[in-house]
C-alpha cells in the first residue's frame, strides 16, 4: 500500500512538472474558394476552433489546385512549409520522397483508420507503409449534370452513350441552347477527356491513363477519343476560354446551358445555391461503366518539432477522418464520406448513386483513379497528357496528330 501511494505521489509531482499543454495551431493551404467549397472547409475550421485550435487560412484560388501547388512549392523551397496542405494522389508520395512530410501514423492507429477506410483508397495515404495523409472524401469525376427544366422542355433524357449525348447536343443547338457549359482551363479539358477515355471501356482507361501503355495511347480507340473531344468542342459557347468551373456550373443552374461534365464538387455549388437534385438539376454518370475517384486529402508538413503545430496537425488529422466531420463536410462538398461506417441517410440521391456505383465498381475492378485530378499518375506524365489534350481542344489539330503527340509526350515524361 505504502509503495503504491509513494509511486502515486511521485507521479503527481512528475505531472505537475510537465510543460503546459500545447495549443494546436495550423496554417492550412487549400484551394477551396468557390461557394460550395468555402462552406465545406468552414466545417473543418469550426470543429478545429471548438477543440481549441487556432487556424490560419491560406486559400489559393484556382480549380483543380494548380495554383495551390505552385504556391506550395514556393513555400517549401523557402523553408517555410505550411502546417497542413490539401494534397492528393501520387503527389503525396512525391513530397514524401523530398523528406518534408510528417508521419501521422500515431493518430491513424489510435483512431483505427485501417478499420474504416477502403483499402484501395487508404493505400494513397501511405508512404513506405506509414500514414502520411488524412483522407477527406470520395469525389466521383465521371458525372454529367443537367438542367432539369431545359432537358424536359426539349424531351431529352440524360444520355447513356456518347452518341446519345451528341444527338441531344445537336437538338439543343437547333433550339438555340448551349449544350455544354465548359471552362477552357487545361484541367477542365482533362476532366472531360478522361471521362471520354473511360467511355471507351474501363480496361482501356486503365491501360492508357494508369499504366501508360504506349499501344493503348497510340491506338485507334484513342483516335476516336480525340474525335469525340473535337465534337464536344463544337458544343461549348464562344466565351468558354479561361472560365472557372463554378461559373460553368452556374450556367447550368441559370438555364444558360444544358449540361456540364464535372466531378461532384459541382453538386456542392448546386446545393449551396439551394438547388434540389432530381427537381432543379439531374445527375448521371458519363457514358460507360466505371467510377473515376478523386480523394481529397491533407498531408502534414514537417514543422521541426514545434509542439503547437504538431498538436495542430494531430488534431486536424483526427477531425478530418472523424465521423462527424465526414458527414457534415461531404453533405456540403458534393462528395461522399471516405469512411465506410458513416450513414448516408442525410445524403441526396446523387450521393446514393455514387456510393452504390463505387461499391459495385470496386467489386468489378472498375474503381479507377482519376488522372485529371492527380490520383493516377505522377506530376510529369499527367502534365504531359494534359498539355496534349488542351492543345488539341484549343486548335484545329487532327485526332491522328494528337495521338502521335500523346505517345511522344508520355514517352518523354517517363
Ligand atoms: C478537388 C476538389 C475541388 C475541385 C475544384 C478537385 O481537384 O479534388 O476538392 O473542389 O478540384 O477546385
Amino acid at each position: 500500500m505504502k509503495t503504491t501511494s509513494v509511486l502515486a505521489a511521485s507521479a503527481a509531482v512528475t505531472c505537475l512538472a510537465l510543460p503546459a499543454l500545447a495549443e494546436p495551431q495550423a496554417e492550412v493551404l487549400h484551394w477551396w474558394t468557390s461557394g460550395g467549397e468555402a462552406k465545406s472547409v468552414a466545417v473543418l475550421q469550426e470543429e478545429f476552433a471548438e477543440r481549441g485550435g487556432s487556424w490560419t487560412d491560406m486559400p489559393v484560388a484556382g480549380g483543380g489546385g494548380d495554383a495551390a501547388m505552385t504556391a506550395l512549392r514556393a513555400r517549401v523551397l523557402s523553408g517555410n512549409a505550411p502546417t497542413a496542405v490539401q494534397l492528393k494522389g501520387p503527389a503525396i508520395q512525391e513530397w514524401y520522397e523530398e523528406g518534408v512530410l510528417a508521419d501521422i501514423s500515431d493518430v491513424a492507429e489510435e483512431q483505427g483508420w485501417a478499420d474504416v477506410l477502403p483499402e484501395q483508397l487508404a493505400a494513397h495515404m501511405k508512404c513506405d507503409g506509414s500514414w502520411c495523409a488524412a483522407p477527406v472524401n470520395v469525389h466521383r469525376v465521371n458525372w454529367m449534370w443537367g438542367n432539369a427544366e431545359i432537358l424536359e422542355a426539349n424531351g431529352i433524357e440524360m444520355p447513356t452513350t456518347w452518341e446519345e449525348f451528341n444527338a441531344a447536343a445537336e437538338k439543343l443547338q437547333e433550339a438555340g441552347i448551349t449544350p455544354l457549359a465548359h471552362g477552357g482551363q487545361a484541367w477542365q479539358d482533362a476532366t472531360i477527356f478522361e471521362t471520354v477515355v473511360l467511355g471507351m471501356g474501363a480496361d482501356f482507361y486503365q491501360q492508357a491513363l494508369v499504366e501508360l501503355d504506349p499501344e493503348a495511347l497510340g491506338s485507334d480507340t484513342m483516335v476516336q477519343v480525340f474525335d469525340q473531344m473535337r465534337t464536344i468542342r463544337g458544343y461549348v459557347d464562344d466565351n468558354f476560354s479561361g472560365r472557372d468551373w463554378n461559373l460553368a456550373t452556374a450556367m447550368v443552374m441559370n438555364g444558360e446551358a444544358a449540361f456540364q461534365i464535372m466531378g461532384d464538387w459541382a453538386k456542392g455549388e448546386f446545393l449551396a445555391a439551394g438547388k434540389v437534385p432530381g427537381e432543379d438539376f439531374t445527375c448521371a454518370a458519363t457514358p460507360g461503366d466505371g467510377f473515376l475517384y478523386n480523394v481529397d486529402s491533407f498531408a502534414m508538413f514537417d514543422v521541426g518539432g514545434d509542439e503547437d503545430k504538431v498538436a495542430g496537425q494531430n488534431l486536424l488529422a483526427e477531425l478530418i477522418v472523424g465521423p462527424s466531420f465526414q458527414e457534415t463536410f461531404n453533405l456540403n462538398k458534393g462528395s461522399i464520406p471516405v469512411r465506410s461506417d458513416v450513414s448516408l441517410d442525410a445524403f441526396d440521391m446523387c450521393a446514393h448513386v455514387s456510393a452504390e456505383d463505387m461499391a459495385a465498381d470496386a467489386e468489378a475492378g472498375t474503381l479507377l483513379p482519376s488522372y485529371a485530378h492527380g490520383m493516377a499518375l505522377r506530376g510529369e506524365p499527367a502534365g504531359a497528357i494534359t498539355d496534349v489534350v488542351t492543345a488539341h481542344f484549343n486548335s484545329e489539330m487532327s485526332s491522328d496528330e494528337a495521338v502521335e503527340m500523346l505517345v511522344d509526350a508520355v514517352a518523354n515524361a517517363m
